[in-house]
């Protein structure tokens, strides 16, 4: 009780306030988003996120000069390929642009760690996750025989080289039949982090830009989860969990932190992912740029709070900034 009880000692002494900090955040916690297109010599900005681009495959070592200086441990991959079909083959095709982009990382940056998003929603012309059935008049991707598309594009990935793969789709037994085909083809080493809790969320938007993966009609609501779901999440992750996920992942963060702390607190021994999307990135930013905020702070703020939140990792645009700032 005051007077004898006064919460403000812990905080008179800058050195004290860091020791009795409850939450920490590094560069070594952060996955950083990289956009890889087709051609040559290009590094496009994406307007609805500033500082990220497309990079075609040559002129990835630049980036990935950046990315080594730091501790940042990995990336993650997402392709823009030449040609979209309906059945979205790029995406497991043993040259398609994800290949080639995992190849040109294992080379110039060996020890840097690869993870590649395994959807279809890039290579799809119609821009769904998955094989569209068009009989039923409502976005219905065919859950099945998605699954077999998924398992040959992450077969695909591991043989190009990644160290671990990220299935973003939310189709239902996805996460036991990667783990059988990867198993099946000599991969039983690669882990799976599954986008476990992924939300139909409009804080995708700028992605969709950057990407290129827009819906060309309808929306992923079929699919992905109800924004206004909590129980679910526990679901779904629970399932990923039986189904041999390494890791879980939860998406968007900054909205669901509330599911971030429920995974943690149902999964304490398994690692946890947040993903701080595109559109988060964006509201930052531009507010940052109209002089509204200050960036550095409430960047590291907002990743902060993911971590105090439940998330031992966390994929950010903000990645190479944050740690530059963290020194
Ligand atoms: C692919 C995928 C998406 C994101 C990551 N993987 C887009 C989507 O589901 O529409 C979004 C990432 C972001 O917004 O930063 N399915």
């Amino acid at each position: 009780m005051f007077p004898q009880s006064r919460m403000r000692r812990l905080r008179m002494h800058p050195q004290l306030r860091e020791m009795v900090r409850e939450t920490s955040l590094s560069p070594k916690d952060f996955i950083l988003p990289l956009f890889v297109r087709h051609g040559v010599n290009q590094q496009i900005p994406i307007s609805s996120m500033p500082g990220q681009f497309q990079w075609t495959v040559d002129r990835l070592p630049e980036i990935l000069a950046d990315i080594t200086a730091t501790e940042i441990p990995a990336v993650i991959l997402f392709g823009i390929p030449e040609q979209k079909d309906a059945l979205g083959s790029d995406a497991y095709c043993s040259h398609g642009i994800v290949q080639q982009a995992v190849r040109a990382i294992r080379e110039h940056a060996p020890d840097l760690m690869v993870i590649t998003d395994v959807c279809l929603c890039e290579f799809t012309d119609h821009g769904h996750c998955g094989v569209v059935n068009e009989s039923t008049g409502r976005v219905d991707v065919d859950n099945d025989a998605t699954l077999e598309l998924l398992v040959k594009e992450a077969v695909s990935h591991a043989q190009a080289g990644a160290d671990m793969i990220a299935p973003s789709g939310m189709m239902d037994g996805m996460i036991a039949a990667l783990r059988g085909g990867l198993d099946a083809n000599s991969f039983s080493h690669i882990p799976i982090m599954s986008y476990a809790a992924k939300y139909a969320s409009a804080f995708y938007g700028p992605f969709r830009d950057a990407a290129e993966s827009a819906p060309q009609f309808g929306d992923r609501r079929t699919y992905q989860m109800d924004p206004a779901n909590g129980n679910e999440a526990l679901r779904e992750v629970q399932l990923d969990v039986e189904e041999g996920a390494d890791l879980l992942m939860v998406k968007p963060a900054l909205s669901y932190l509330d599911i971030i702390r429920r995974v943690k607190d149902a999964h304490p021994n398994i690692p946890l992912a947040a993903y701080n999307v595109s559109g988060e990135y964006a509201m930052v930013k531009s507010a940052a740029a109209a002089g509204w905020i200050d960036e550095q702070r409430i960047t590291l703020e907002i990743l902060t709070s993911m971590k105090r939140a439940g998330a031992d990792i966390i994929l950010t645009y903000h990645a190479l900034d944050a740690a530059k700032w963290l020194g």
